[in-house]
């Protein structure tokens, strides 16, 4: 394994456009999997007819979309106007979802500044064709702001559906034990309560997470220079849920491609979409990777490390060449 971590790519323009020449795709670009399976479309979410045109007619029955939900992003904290660019791309969603298909979307919550954006993108959701079914919490094992308020733990995931997709959850235990007690009921005679009746140690997917690990660098699913990477599990619960083996997968703002790994894993194939090379090329590579290898992610290395280990002085920046330790 190389120690090879790379900074937040999307923080370091110059390191961003440094890692352009080893980019497949350009805009308006698409990968398409030698196997078959898979797409990269390096696009905007927001251009519907070009989104449209890289489905080539098929339907998807789950969007997995995960925005950037960081107003610096939009250089403005105005909620309206990013709310108004949700509504685009859900539109987009709209063209290419089949008419029985399931969306969720991550989206954060200021509690600084009245739970913006997520508030404002429920309501603006009301007049959309999609039917609120869930509000899942996934809980993080670290957290923020201790002192003078209850640590920040949660990230807040949403799902909807039209028509009548398929739901697979019910049969799928989780890894989450069973805590609580005290739900008592009389069986033949016998006061029994819950912890003593159901078999299984552990509990059904409730809209509740806590039996997952956030990405952190130790983890060989990590993909260094991603900023805003999911855990695989979370990824895994939801195609599995939501779509069955062959089915299309949707993920407009795929980025450490997390999406498409589980939709490899799970035997679907994924049509993913990032409007920066950069995260296309991640995207790709870490699909190469995950066949090459069966690792999901380099770890401490980084997706660009056979490259930058000849061309480190060219690639990266000297002001950030510190952070970025190489050896083996
Ligand atoms: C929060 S990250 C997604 C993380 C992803 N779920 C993962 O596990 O790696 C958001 C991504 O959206 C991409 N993005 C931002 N605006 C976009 C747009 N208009 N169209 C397509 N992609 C966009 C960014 O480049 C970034 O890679």
């Amino acid at each position: 394994m190389k120690h090879m971590p790379l900074p937040r790519i999307d923080a370091n323009t110059k390191l961003h456009d440094g890692l352009l020449k080893y980019c497949r795709l350009s805009p308006g670009q698409v990968w398409h999997d030698p196997e078959g399976r898979h797409r990269v479309g390096c696009l905007d979410a927001v251009d519907a007819p070009a989104v449209e045109a890289f489905m080539e007619g098929e339907k998807a029955v789950l969007a997995v979309q995960d925005p950037p939900y960081n107003m610096v992003a939009f250089g403005t904290a105005d909620p309206d106007v990013y709310v108004d660019w949700c509504a685009r791309w859900i539109d987009t969603v709209d063209c290419i979802l089949s008419s029985d298909g399931s969306l969720y979307v991550w989206l954060g919550a200021d509690q600084q500044n009245h739970f913006q954006p997520l508030a404002d993108f429920m309501i603006m959701m009301r007049k959309k064709p999609f039917k609120s079914r869930s509000f899942i919490t996934l809980r993080n094992q670290r957290g923020y702001g201790t002192q003078k308020n209850w640590m920040a733990v949660r990230q807040e995931l949403l799902y909807y559906t039209r028509g009548n997709p398929v739901f697979h959850v019910a049969a799928e235990y989780t890894d989450i034990p069973k805590i609580l007690r005290g739900y008592y009921k009389d069986v033949a005679g016998v006061r029994t309560e819950n912890l003593q009746r159901g078999r299984s140690e552990t509990i059904r997917a409730g809209n509740v997470w806590v039996d997952i690990q956030q990405v952190f660098y130790r983890m060989e699913e990590n993909v260094s220079g991603c900023f805003a990477q999911k855990p695989c599990k979370a990824i895994e619960r939801i195609v599995q849920a939501g779509s069955c083996p062959g089915d299309c997968v949707v993920d407009f703002f795929c980025h450490s491609g997390t999406t498409l790994v589980a939709c490899e894993r799970s035997r679907r194939r994924c049509f993913c979409v990032d409007h920066d090379p950069v995260f296309c090329e991640i995207t790709i590579r870490r699909l190469e990777r995950l066949r090459a290898t069966g690792k999901t992610g380099w770890q401490a290395g980084n997706p660009f490390e056979n490259e930058l280990e000849n061309d480190l002085q060219a690639v990266v920046p000297s002001d950030i060449r510190g952070q970025v330790a190489v050896g083996k």
